[in-house]
């Protein structure tokens, strides 16, 4: 069965309440549960992360390819912009990606436009909020299916 893995970084706890302006206002919850959904309607094994620190993420990477995860999609939040080791994580481990955000990083402020993942990501999706994730999720299941047909 196809594994899937959904990484939520830093503040993304507070999804509901932060900059609902910037953000909307759905809640991390009910955008797992939008997942679960999804996962169930195509047959995909699902699990879920979130975490404030940095460390935690890089370690859940490793774990996920341990696990033989087949597809990570991550909204790396202000770790995008900073983290040189999320991107040796993956590197590290070579697990495709889809790199996620709920806002367009493009039309905020100029560091929100660079990305320490993009370049090593399978793709970006960015500025439809909760969809972003539900699109995501849907690209890496046809990204994982086309893989599948190649073997
Ligand atoms: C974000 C955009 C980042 O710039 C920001 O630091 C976040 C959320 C988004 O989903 O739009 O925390 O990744």
């Amino acid at each position: 069965m196809t594994k899937i893995l959904v990484i939520h970084g830093p503040n993304l706890n507070l999804l509901g309440s932060r900059e609902p302006e910037v953000y909307g206002s759905d809640t991390l919850a009910s955008i797992d549960q939008a997942l679960v959904k999804l996962a169930e309607q195509h047959s995909v094994s699902l699990e879920t992360f979130q975490s404030n620190i940095e460390g935690e993420i890089v370690n859940r990477i490793h774990q996920a390819s341990a696990n033989q995860n087949n597809f990570v999609i991550i909204n790396p939040a202000a770790f995008t912009h900073t983290s040189v080791a999320i991107r040796d994580a993956f590197l590290a481990t070579d697990l495709p990606f889809i790199e996620v955000h709920l806002s367009n990083v493009f039309s905020r402020e100029e560091f929100r436009a660079h990305s320490y993942l993009s370049d090593i990501a399978k793709g970006v999706i960015c500025g439809f909020g909760k969809n972003s994730y539900l699109l995501a999720f849907e690209a890496a299941i046809i990204a994982c299916n086309t893989s599948n047909s190649k073997e």
